[in-house]
C-alpha cells in the first residue's frame, strides 16, 4: 500500500507527515499556486529536499507547451534525485511523448489528469510506474469515477502490469475503504481526507477511557504506596 499526501502547503507536511503512513508527497502546478509556491524547477528542488526529509517519495509535475519543453523541465526537477523523485506528465499525446524520453533518461513516469479507464493501457503498455485517475473529477463530469478506477486496476492486472494506479481527485475517506476492498492500494489525497481517516469517536472514545483506566489505576499505586 502507498499514501500520498497531496498538497503543497508544507504546514500540513509537518502537521501530517510525521504520523508516518505516507509514502510520499504530490503536487501540480495547481496545487503549487494554492499554497503560494512557485512552480519552478529552484523552488521545487528546495520542496523535495523537504519532502525527502519527511518521506521516501516526491512527486511533482513537469509543465511545457510541447513534448521537448515537457521533456527538458521535467529533467531538471528531477536531476536532484533520481532515485525518489517521480515526474507526472499529463495523459496526452504531447505528455506521453515526453514520458517516453523522460523514461529512457532513467526518470521515474506518473501518467496524470487520467479520466478514462482506457488510458490505463497507455501507461500499461508503457510500463511506467503510476497512472493517476482523478475519481472525484470523473464524478463531477458525469462519470462513475468509482467503477474507472476498480477498471484500471483490473486492466494493469489482466496485463501483467506493474503499473500502479495512483488513485487521487479523493473527496473523502471513507471511498479509500471502499476502493481498497476493491484491490485498490495507491492514492493520494488532500490533508483534509488525511484528517478524515482519523475522523473515528469510538476510537477517541476508547483512547479517553485507556489514559482514564491509567490515571486510575497509577493513583491507586501512588495511595498504596
Ligand atoms: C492530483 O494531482 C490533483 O491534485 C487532485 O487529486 C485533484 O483533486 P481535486 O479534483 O479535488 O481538486
Amino acid at each position: 500500500c502507498r499514501l500520498f499526501l497531496d498538497t503543497a502547503d508544507t504546514s500540513e507536511w509537518d502537521d501530517l507527515l510525521p504520523r508516518g503512513m505516507f509514502h510520499g508527497v504530490t503536487t501540480n502546478p495547481t496545487l503549487l499556486a494554492r499554497a503560494n509556491e512557485p512552480c519552478t524547477v529552484a523552488n521545487l528542488h528546495s520542496l523535495a529536499e523537504k519532502a525527502l526529509s519527511l518521506t521516501n517519495e516526491f512527486m511533482c509535475q513537469t509543465w511545457g507547451a510541447t513534448a521537448d519543453e515537457m521533456y527538458r523541465n521535467g529533467m531538471q526537477i528531477s536531476e536532484m534525485d533520481r532515485d525518489k523523485i517521480v515526474i507526472k506528465v499529463p495523459v496526452t499525446a504531447e505528455g506521453t511523448k515526453a514520458a517516453t524520453m523522460l523514461s529512457k533518461s532513467g526518470v521515474r513516469i506518473c501518467l496524470t489528469a487520467c479520466y478514462n479507464s482506457k488510458q490505463a493501457l497507455i501507461a500499461g503498455s508503457m510500463g511506467v510506474e503510476y497512472i493517476a485517475p482523478y475519481l472525484g473529477r470523473m464524478n463531477d463530469n458525469g462519470k462513475d469515477g468509482f467503477k474507472e478506477c476498480v477498471r484500471m486496476q483490473n486492466i494493469v492486472d489482466g496485463l501483467g502490469s506493474d503499473t500502479r494506479i495512483l488513485v487521487a481527485s479523493l473527496r473523502d475517506a471513507d471511498t479509500l475503504g471502499d476502493l481498497a476492498v476493491e484491490g485498490l492500494d495507491t492514492y493520494t489525497f488532500s490533508p483534509q481526507v488525511a484528517r478524515g481517516l482519523f475522523d473515528e469517536p469510538l476510537t477517541d472514545d476508547a483512547a479517553e477511557e485507556f489514559e482514564a483506566a491509567a490515571a486510575m489505576s497509577s493513583a491507586m499505586a501512588r495511595a498504596v504506596e
